[in-house]
């Protein structure tokens, strides 16, 4: 069995960003979880180089375009090997081969008559490279690029008759419904081809920097019309036939939700005037979205991938993006919640379960733990989880399948619990019991390590090393290594914490000082919070690991501190000078609209009412000190204003995911912040 798996090639005018890495490793886990399964795979990625903003970027820094882009594939080569993408091949778009490939593929098309000269006038947005119809703008401007004015271009350009394939691209995505997934984007292209097609440009004029058309070297291929075609470059198309008849057709283009329609309407149709078989599917992922925006350098919403895999490493970047992101539909990314999550998942989770089991065999067993198990439940927990795990990965939904994953280490996790091995030691009776009970954890951590290979490759080979796995990586097998086994010695191997909690290290085992927005939540509060509290207070809120929990606790610290917090600030006198904090300060603190989708009464407490509200991009619980001014019905339907970035905590057994803002007069009831029916939840509050 083989597999051909690409993502986009990237354009190099900028360097890589969370998004664009965002892609890269989702489709790096695809091409894991396929080797995993034992399918010989070819995954490629690459760079897109020649495209206007390239040049442009090139010629402002002096360069020559070609040392410019050699410059950037190293950079770009970089940051995908610092966040572990496993790819068999890099492609650039200046490569003899990827030109070769080209001219043929133009060629082909020219020889079925498919391509004819004409005049294009319209407009042209540079950043998306792509000719715009009036239809496509919104107030004169590239919605996808609203900042900049697109091109209004009038030029001779040869056309590709794209408007030829409308009923044959309509047959192929009748006859192979899985074609584009996930299905809401492909709901998107059959009504665009429902609309109908029209020919496009495939050349442009005046032009030096691209490849020239075969049949009228004065011009060169349009930019897209050559990128689409690295795909076929990439396996020897123009260049090595054995290898392109062995290759092609791809299984999977993995492309952002912006470029899906290049990649399911112009793509085939191209192949199709070709006389080349079509990719067997596309997948159409979304954004990944900064604090909710749109990352984008000019806004200043852009995320360096390597800043955050320097933060704990590179796997909990890979672990976040997989899994708090369901796989085809939109997420965010905020340091806040990239913390709380490496906190949960990692450094609580499964890093502790690592250290508990090991700490314990090495106590009661020295370190070496034999089968045949304890019989429990956990041998049964993980086979479901195994199967939902593959059922997930198949369809590429990778969240799920982390899920899955995650199962097993919660059912761990509470096994121990349950089964209290340190009281089982106690009593030489139950020798028998701790063996077992030991077993089944060490076996339940190695398969759960298995399963996030693909997600966490060089952690889950550690935990896979720690817990006496002693096939190599790279050999272990899905089918045969993620079943339950209950033989074979098992030495446990100790080591030091594989997460540590955020707070227990200096930036985490690989990070830098902490970066903005990672850690200074507190001190945020501090200067704009409801009240000040002194840092010796926050120390004293809790030991670990309930950090987090201690956060919201400068608001909310407990029932009996609530009574005496209001749930804001009463009139204070100005702050001094020094005190006062700056825009950047202020702008740390995420506040948003949200709507109360339901509210009701926290059990045994007089202030709290836990409410249920759609945030724009989630629906979060919040917990708010408001019971005594309000009653839980008048609320659902009110659009309110939330702090969107703050950290979770727990209050009377309830994890609250926000605080609501309102307005209180000394000792008296609070007033909430209300919106008119026109605010939609999400909106950014300043
Ligand atoms: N060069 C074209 C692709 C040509 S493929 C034959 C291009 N390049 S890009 O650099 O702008 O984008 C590369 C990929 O990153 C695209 O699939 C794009 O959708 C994706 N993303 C760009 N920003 C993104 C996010 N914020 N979030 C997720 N993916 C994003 O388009």
């Amino acid at each position: 069995m083989r597999f051909f798996l690409t993502t986009a090639i990237d354009y190099v005018n900028s360097r890589p960003h969370l998004g664009t890495a965002y892609e890269k490793v989702t489709a790096d886990v695809i091409a894991r979880y396929k080797r995993l399964c034992g399918v010989e795979t070819y995954f490629m990625m690459g760079n897109d180089e020649h495209s206007q903003n390239v040049y442009k970027r090139a010629l402002e820094r002096g360069m020559d375009p070609l040392a410019y882009c050699d410059q950037m594939e190293q950079e770009f080569r970089a940051v995908w090997k610092q966040l572990d993408c496993s790819f068999d091949d890099f492609i650039r778009t200046t490569e003899p081969r990827h030109r070769a490939a080209v001219q043929k593929l133009a060629q082909a098309c020219y020889d079925t008559g498919d391509i004819y000269e004409g005049v294009y006038e319209g407009w042209y947005c540079v950043s998306c490279e792509a000719f715009k119809q009036e239809k496509d703008l919104v107030g004169g401007k590239c919605p996808l690029h609203p900042t900049l004015t697109p091109e209004w271009i009038r030029e001779k350009n040869f056309f590709f008759r794209l408007s030829k394939y409308r009923d044959a691209l309509l047959k192929h995505f009748a006859d192979h419904p899985g074609f584009l997934q996930p299905d809401a984007r492909r709901n998107e292209i059959l009504r665009l081809l429902d609309a109908g097609l029209e020919d496009i440009s495939m050349s442009r004029a005046g032009q030096s920097w691209g490849i020239p058309l075969p049949f009228a070297p004065e011009n060169v291929v349009y930019v897209w019309f050559d990128a689409l075609i690295n795909y076929a470059a990439a396996v020897g198309y123009g260049t090595d036939d054995s290898k392109f008849a062995r290759w092609w057709p791809a299984d999977l283009h993995v492309v952002g939700k912006d470029i899906t329609r290049f990649h399911t309407v112009v793509w085939p149709a191209m192949l199709m005037s070709a006389g080349l078989e079509l990719p067997r599917q596309v997948f159409g992922h979304g954004w990944v979205n900064f604090g909710g925006q749109r990352m984008s350098k000019s806004l200043g919403t852009s995320v360096d991938p390597v800043d955050v895999a320097q933060r704990f490493g590179a796997d909990p970047l890979r672990l976040y993006l997989t899994k708090e992101i369901s796989y085809g539909g939109d997420g965010d990314f905020t340091w806040e919640r990239y913390e709380e999550r490496y906190n949960v998942d990692l450094a609580n989770n499964l890093g502790n379960l690592v250290s508990r089991l090991a700490a314990m065999a090495e106590k009661y067993r020295a370190s070496r733990l034999s089968p045949p198990g304890s019989g429990g439940r956990l041998a049964g927990v993980v086979a479901d989880a195994r199967t939902r795990y593959q059922a997930a990965m198949d369809v590429y939904a990778l969240h799920d399948g982390c899920a899955a994953a995650f199962e097993i280490i919660d059912a761990a996790n509470e096994f121990i619990a349950e089964t209290a091995p340190w009281a089982l030691a106690k009593d030489p009776a139950n020798a028998g019991r701790l063996d077992g009970v030991l077993f089944d954890v060490a076996e339940a951590i190695r398969i759960a390590a298995v399963l996030l290979l693909p997600v966490m490759p060089a952690s889950s080979a550690e935990v896979l090393r720690r817990v006496g796995e002693r096939t190599p990586v790279g050999e272990l097998r899905f089918e045969r290594d993620s079943r339950w086994r209950a033989e074979g010695e098992r030495v446990i191997v100790k080591g030091d914490a594989l997460w540590p909690r955020s707070d227990d290290a200096q930036g985490g085992p690989k990070g830098p000082p902490l970066h903005p927005g990672g850690g200074h939540v507190q001190s945020v509060r501090q200067q704009v919070g409801t009240k000040a509290v002194s840092p010796q207070h926050r120390e004293d809120a809790g030991p670990q690991p309930h950090r987090v929990e201690a956060d919201l606790q400068v608001g909310l610290k407990k029932e009996s501190t609530l009574e005496e917090i209001p749930a804001a600030a009463a009139p204070t006198t100005p702050p001094a000078e020094d005190q006062r904090i700056s825009i950047d300060d202020f702008m740390k603190v995420e506040l948003r609209t949200a709507k109360v989708l339901e509210a009701e009464a926290v059990p045994k407490s007089k202030k709290l009412l836990k409410l249920k509200v759609d945030v724009g991009t989630e629906q979060r619980t919040v917990l708010a000190g408001i019971a005594e001014a309000y009653q839980p019905e008048q609320l659902v339907g009110k659009t309110i204003a939330v702090v969107f970035n703050l950290k979770p905590a727990k209050l009377m057994g309830i994890e609250s995911n926000g605080m609501v803002l309102a307005a209180s007069p000394e000792g008296g009831k609070p007033t909430l912040i209300t919106f008119d029916e026109t605010v939609e939840p999400g909106w950014r509050v300043r």
